[in-house]
C-alpha cells in the first residue's frame, strides 16, 4: 500500500480512534506523542513499511522475535505448505509436526535437555517451567533477579523484578525473593532448602541489556546444585543465536536444568513458546499424568512447521556465527558514540546482536528513540530500565545496514545533546 497524504492521515486517525474506543486510549496517545502513529503496513527482511510507503530499518526486531527477519521465505513456505494441509489439531492423534519440532529442538538444546513442551508465548513457557520446578523438587519457593523480566502472567510476573508492573496485582506468588543480577554472593545468601528454582535471564533484556560477569553463571550453577534447587535459564529473548551462541548459557559453559524459549523460536512468522528439560524432570512433570500441564493451541502444526524451518534456517545460514561477528561491529560502533558523548552516554553493553546504550536520563533515551525514528531506523525502549535504548536487529542484517543504524543512533545522540544544551544554556 502507498497512499496519498490525505488517505494516510484519515486512516491513521481512524485507527487511533478505534484504539481509543476499543483497544487502548493510552497506547493511542503514546504512539501519537512519539511520532509512531502512522500504522505499519507490511514487512520483509529487515524492513517495515508504513501505509504511506515510508520504509524503516527494524532494529527493534520484535524484541528478539525477528532473528530471521520478517517473513523469511523458508519459514513462510513451510507454514503455507502446512496451512494447505492442516492448520490446527485437537491433539487427539499423534502429530508428526510436533514430534519433528521437539526433535529439532533437542538437537540444538544444551546437554541432556531433550524434552520440550510447546506453548504460544514466553510467559506461558515460564509458567510451565515454574510448575516443573515445583513438582520436581517438591519445594515451593523461587529466586529471581532485580529488574529481571519473565512475562506478565501471574507466575512470570511474580518472579520478575520491577515493582512498577507488580504492585497493582498483589498478592502474587508469595515466596519469591529478588537478588541483584550478577552477584553470586547475594544468591548464595538468599537460597535455602525451600528454593525450588532460581530463574534468570542469561543476559537481562528489559532490564537494559545487562551482561553478567564471566564467572557469574558457573557460580550460580554451583550454588543451585549445592542447594538442590533447579536453574531455569530464561532464554525467551536470547535463544537461537541472538547473543552469538545458539543458547546464551553456552557462553559460560553452564548446563541449566530447564530452558524457556519463545520469540525467535517461531521464525518470526508464528507465535511459539516452549520449555524444555531432561528426562528426569520430564518424568516428574508428565510421568504420572501426561496431561498434568496442557494447552489447546500449543504445539499446533503451523507453529511446529515454523519451528522446524526456523532452526534449520538458523543453522544453514550460519546466523549464530553471524550474530557473534556483527555483534562486535555493533558494540564497537556504539562504543565510539559513547567516546564522543561521555557525559550523556553512561554505558554501552551487549552480546551478539543484542545491544544496549544507557543514557544519563530516561528522557534522553526517549528522545534518541524518536530521533532514530525520524531517520527511519527503529530502536527499542527498555521496560525495566527506561534509560536504556536497545538494538536487536535481525541476525540476517547486512553490515552496511547495521552501520546505518549505528549512524542513526550517533546522529540522534548529537541532535538531542545540542537540543538540550540549547534549552539549558
Ligand atoms: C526473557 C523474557 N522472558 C519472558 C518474556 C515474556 O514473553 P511474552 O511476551 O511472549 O509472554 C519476555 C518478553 O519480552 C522476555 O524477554
Amino acid at each position: 500500500m502507498s497512499l496519498d497524504e490525505a488517505a494516510v492521515e484519515r486512516i491513521s486517525e481512524e485507527t487511533a480512534e478505534k484504539y481509543r474506543k476499543y483497544f487502548s486510549p493510552g497506547q493511542a496517545n503514546i504512539l501519537k506523542f512519539s511520532g509512531f502513529d502512522v500504522p505499519e503496513d507490511r514487512a520483509e527482511g529487515c524492513y517495515i513499511w508504513d501505509i504511506s510507503g515510508r520504509k524503516f530499518l527494524d532494529c527493534v526486531g520484535g524484541y528478539g522475535a525477528f532473528s530471521l527477519g520478517h517473513r523469511h521465505p523458508k519459514v513462510v513456505e513451510a507454514v503455507k505448505k502446512q496451512l494447505d494441509k492442516e492448520a490446527l489439531k485437537s491433539h487427539f492423534f499423534m502429530s508428526i509436526e510436533l514430534a519433528d519440532a521437539c526433535e529439532a529442538m533437542a538437537q540444538v538444546l544444551p546437554g541432556d535437555i531433550n524434552y520440550s513442551f510447546l506453548c504460544n508465548s514466553g510467559t506461558e513457557a515460564v509458567e510451565g517451567a515454574l510448575k516443573a520446578a515445583r513438582i520436581h523438587t517438591g519445594r515451593t519457593e523461587y529466586i529471581g533477579a532485580i529488574n529481571g523480566f519473565h512475562g506478565k502472567s501471574f507466575g512470570s510476573l511474580s518472579v520478575s523484578g520491577r515493582e512498577l508492573y507488580k504492585e497493582a496485582f498483589k498478592p502474587l506468588l508469595p515466596v519469591v525473593q529478588q537478588v541483584p543480577f550478577g552477584d553470586a554472593d547475594a544468591l548464595a545468601d538468599a537460597i535455602n532448602d525451600k528454593t525450588a528454582a532460581v530463574i534468570l535471564e542469561v543476559v537481562q533484556g528489559e532490564a537494559g541489556v545487562n551482561v553478567p560477569p564471566d564467572d557469574y553463571f558457573p557460580k550460580v550453577r554451583e550454588i543451585c546444585s549445592a542447594n538442590g534447587a533447579l536453574l531455569i535459564a530464561d532464554e525467551v529473548r536470547t535463544a537461537y543465536g541472538r547473543t552469538g551462541k545458539m543458547f546464551a548459557t553456552e557462553h559460560y559453559n553452564v548446563q541449566p536444568d530447564i530452558v524457556t524459549m519463545a520469540k525467535a523460536l517461531g521464525g518470526g512468522v508464528m507465535p511459539v513458546g516452549a520449555f524444555s528439560a531432561n528426562a528426569d524432570i520430564w518424568d516428574s512433570m508428565f510421568g504420572k499424568n501426561p496431561y498434568l500441564h496442557s494447552t489447546t493451541f500449543g504445539g499446533n502444526p503451523l507453529a511446529c512447521s515454523a519451528v522446524i524451518a526456523a532452526i534449520k534456517t538458523t543453522i544453514e545460514e550460519g546466523l549464530v556465527e553471524r550474530s557473534a561477528t556483527l555483534g562486535k561491529v555493533l558494540l564497537e560502533g556504539l562504543q565510539s558514540i559513547q567516546k564522543q558523548y561521555p557525559n550523556v552516554v553512561k554505558e554501552v553493553r551487549g552480546k551478539g546482536l543484542l545491544a544496549g546504550v544507557e543514557f544519563d536520563h530516561e528522557d534522553f533515551a526517549a528522545l534518541v528513540i524518536a530521533g532514530c525514528g525520524r531517520r527511519d531506523v527503529l530502536v527499542a525502549y527498555s521496560l525495566n530500565n527506561p534509560k536504556v535504548i536497545r538494538l536487536e536487529p535481525p541476525l540476517i542484517i547486512e553490515e552496511s545496514e547495521l552501520k546505518r543504524a549505528i549512524d542513526a543512533v550517533g546522529e540522534a545522540v548529537a541532535e538531542t545533546s545540542e537540543m538540550l544544551a540549547g534549552i539549558s544554556g
